[in-house]
């Protein structure tokens, strides 16, 4: 009798410790799918994140301060004009001589058309004025090397990239 108790009882606790592991293996298995899965946000969650970032609500103070603001706007209007290189000069020397330009277009460096009749001059005369300046403001990759857009300044503005090019055809006679 307490023999076939001892038979019985091991082979029971080894049927317990397999349901155990198959139990262990299910979760794991379970886990391992749960994490595979993407849950969509919280539609509820987002809405509330998206008020919490938001700005706070525009206060209309009357005209109180309005002399400020036009003036905060001017001061950063000047600002972002300080910014743009010579002072927002739009004299072509200048620009040509301290800017990037001269650095290529003197000495024809890169294939860079120099500032005579058959560098610039040349072109000029095939392309017109108009083209050359919409070019040398966009950059492009002829046919002797690449010309960077804006000469690689990208704060240099239309009106100087203008006077530039004016400033090199007016040299190339
Ligand atoms: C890194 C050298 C480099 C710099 C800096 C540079 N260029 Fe050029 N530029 C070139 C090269 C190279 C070409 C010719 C590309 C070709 O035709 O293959 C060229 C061509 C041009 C042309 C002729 C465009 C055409 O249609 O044929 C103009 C105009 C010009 N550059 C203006 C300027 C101006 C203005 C500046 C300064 C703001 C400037 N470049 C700065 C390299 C340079």
């Amino acid at each position: 009798m307490r023999a076939l108790d001892l038979v019985f009882l091991k082979k029971f606790s080894i049927l317990i410790a397999f349901l155990v592991a198959v139990g262990v293996g299910l979760a794991l298995f379970a886990h391992y799918l749960n994490g595979k899965k993407v849950y969509p946000a919280d539609p509820g969650a987002v809405r509330s994140t998206l008020d919490r970032i938001a700005p706070e609500g525009a206060v209309y103070a009357g005209t109180t301060g309005a002399a400020q603001q036009a003036a905060a706007a001017a001061a950063e209007q000047a600002a972002a004009t300080a910014n743009v290189p010579f002072g927002g000069s739009t004299d072509g020397a200048t620009i040509f001589n301290d800017g990037p330009c001269t650095a290529c277009h003197t000495g024809g460096v890169g294939g860079a058309p120099k500032l005579d009749a058959a560098g610039i001059g040349a072109r000029v005369a095939a392309q017109g004025l108009d083209e050359l300046i919409k070019k040398a403001i966009a950059g492009f990759t002829g046919t002797t090397g690449t010309m960077p857009a804006r000469g690689g300044n990208a704060a240099l503005t239309d009106a100087q990239m203008k006077a530039a090019v004016e400033y090199m055809v007016a040299q190339s006679k």
